[in-house]
């Protein structure tokens, strides 16, 4: 049978990422990460922009040394339509367009969502691994969905946040605890050395699979000013249990929504994705719910939970199986759905 090698770009928001895909494995798979946006504390649509344009060609390049492929060897390109910030978009879009043009091959548009999610299937020799149906959850600093996926292409969002992502909640969080940008980490870090029930936030009231994360956010604010105000040191004499406390919240909320989808769906195979499944209390709390309640769960590997274009090339290589191609017309999409 033939070889079929994908290059795939990525660049809807912060990261300019290039991968190459040869059969579904990944060959390389390169993310330049832009350093500018820490001093602001989040992400500037103008300097991610910018900082794109200067990365694309490069990243490009080292993605095809590293595999050592030559752009003569490419069967498509894959490359992000959306969601994500337009400007970004914009620069990943035009540039495949062209490339693929100049090479004359196929040009292959892929949804960031349904990526993060696909990316379970890299290196998956049969692609078969989850089983389908199984419910995915997505969760980073711009999504938090639970996504039924009945097949490779036939998914249904059962469930997104109403405000805020889940990696907002720990950013945000962090920025009112004067930590770094993201802060993520940094929380996930400090909740192993303290204590989780040392402080209590009251969980947002959504119906259904929908999450909430802007209350908690407004609720850690109040509960350190008042704490500030009679103790100006209290942030720093506690803040490994202030972190434990949070984190812990923030998977309660997590926690329960997937229980209520396992029980509505009756589906009990559960794949998470994106930055934020990276958190180690995530990951301890899936793995006790293989125990407590039968679960089958999977994690991708670290390097494919954050914003990559090896996922992106895997959805390539999927799509250029059934032949489903974009034309040069195709363009970016901010609020592209799944
Ligand atoms: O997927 P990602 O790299 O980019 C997008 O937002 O699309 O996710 C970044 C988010 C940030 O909010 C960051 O704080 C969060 O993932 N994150 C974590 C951890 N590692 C990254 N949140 C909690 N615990 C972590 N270990
Ligand atoms: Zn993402």
């Amino acid at each position: 049978s033939q070889n079929i090698y994908i290059l795939a770009i990525e660049s809807s928001c912060d990261d300019t990422a290039a991968a190459v895909m040869l059969n579904g494995k990944i060959l390389s798979n390169i993310v330049a990460n832009q350093n500018i946006h820490s001093e602001y504390g989040g992400v500037v649509p103008e300097l991610a922009s910018r900082a794109h344009q200067q990365n694309i060609v490069p990243v490009v390049h080292q993605a095809l040394k590293k595999a050592n492929v030559d752009k003569s060897q490419l069967n498509a390109i894959a490359f992000t339509r959306g969601p994500g910030l337009m400007g970004s978009l914009l620069v990943g879009t035009s540039f495949a367009k062209s490339l693929a043009y100049g090479l004359q091959i196929p040009l292959i548009d892929v949804n960031h969502m349904q990526a993060h999610i696909l990316a379970h299937f890299i290196e998956e020799p049969e692609f078969t691994k989850p089983p389908f149906p199984f419910l995915a959850m997505t969760i980073s600093g711009g999504h938090t969905q639970i996504v039924k996926v009945s097949s490779y292409f036939n998914m249904e969002v059962i469930g997104e946040t109403i405000d805020d992502a889940v990696g907002e909640a720990f950013d945000k969080s962090g920025k009112i605890l004067g930590l770094g940008y993201p802060a993520g980490p940094e929380i996930d870090r400090r909740a192993k050395l303290g204590n989780p029930k040392a402080y209590q936030f009251t969980k947002p009231r959504v119906d259904g699979l929908n999450f909430s994360f802007s209350g908690l956010k407004t609720a850690i604010l109040y509960f350190i000013q008042r704490e500030v105000k009679a103790n100006p040191n209290f942030i720093e004499d506690n803040l490994n249990d202030i972190c434990a406390s949070i984190q812990y919240t923030i998977i309660g909320i997590l926690l329960d929504k997937l229980k209520l989808a396992t029980k509505q769906t009756g589906i009990n195979h559960i794949a998470i994705g994106g930055g934020v499944s990276a958190n180690s209390g995530i990951r301890q709390a899936l793995k006790d719910g293989e125990q407590k309640f039968g679960w089958t769960t999977y994690v991708p590997k670290f390097e494919y939970t954050t914003d990559n274009a090896a996922m992106i090339a895997i959805v390539g290589h999927l799509k250029y199986l059934e032949g489903n191609y974009a034309g040069q017309n195709v363009m970016a999409s901010a609020r592209l759905k799944i």
